[in-house]
């Protein structure tokens, strides 16, 4: 488990979404700007988005924000897309107004590989805190996130614990256990790809597949995708 990532309450929405929030460069080279742009109008449709899934009965929204495969990018695009979470973590005013808790999953900020700069982890660890006294939907940020990885991670800590490995012991080992299963998982702009994104979490997830690039993912589309969950 993240130590980053309090326990509290569940919330009271039922529904849990994931969405691989894909096609910010295409919206941006589409209207002639630079993808930087295209990452800025993803960022603030996130907070959009936010506002409503916290009107439906969604109690946990996944987002993925930055993969463990995206540090190849060219190096200023990077810093842009950092610079942005650290705007998107510094939302505390607007989470808490919505009774939203922020979590995060991703590598460890201590392990080997994490690549995570300092004034990103402060602003996580931040907001992780001055939201975690709400009792609303969990938001939770994945970057610096790989499924493969969390994965790999969860069968070390099961045997370094001496635990017998079983869906159970793996389970309680990955980035946040608290996570429930995914109901439906959602990727914007045109890819038919899952992309290393929750692969335990979403064994059992309808998939709400669309060519709408993220900035333009609006209350509608997440319709769409819920209707997708089979009544309980
Ligand atoms: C998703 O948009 C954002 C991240 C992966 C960080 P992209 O940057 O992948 O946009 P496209 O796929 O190039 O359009
Ligand atoms: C997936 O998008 C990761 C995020 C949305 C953060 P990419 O655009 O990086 O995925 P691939 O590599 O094209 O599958
Ligand atoms: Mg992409």
């Amino acid at each position: 488990m993240s130590p980053l990532n309090p326990l509290g309450p569940p919330p009271p929405g039922r529904l849990h979404v994931a969405c691989i929030m894909d096609g910010n460069g295409r919206w941006a080279e589409s209207r002639g700007l630079p993808r930087t742009a295209g990452h800025t109008a993803g960022e603030e449709n996130l907070a959009e988005v936010v506002r409503a899934a916290v009107q439906r009965d969604i109690g946990w929204l996944t987002v993925f924000g930055f993969s463990t495969e995206n540090w190849i990018r060219p190096r200023p695009e990077v810093r842009h897309i950092l610079g942005l979470h650290e705007r998107l973590f510094g939302r505390v005013t607007e989470l808490n107004e919505n009774n939203v808790r922020i979590r995060w999953i991703g590598r460890p900020f201590d392990g080997p590989d994490a690549r995570t700069p300092k004034y990103v982890q402060r602003a996580i660890r931040k907001a992780i805190a001055d939201t975690a006294h709400n009792t609303g939907m969990v938001l939770t940020v994945a970057f610096d996130y790989g499924g493969r990885a969390e994965l790999m991670g969860a069968v070390r800590s099961a045997r370094a614990a001496g635990q017998r490995i079983t869906p159970a012991s793996i389970e309680s080992h990955l980035h946040d256990p608290t996570l429930p299963p995914v109901d439906v998982m959602v990727r914007t702009s045109g890819e038919i790809r899952v992309s290393n994104f929750l692969l335990w979490q979403s064994a059992g997830a309808a998939i709400h597949f669309t060519d709408t690039p993220w900035p333009d993912f609006d209350a509608a589309e997440l319709d769409a995708a819920i209707a997708l969950v089979p009544a309980p």
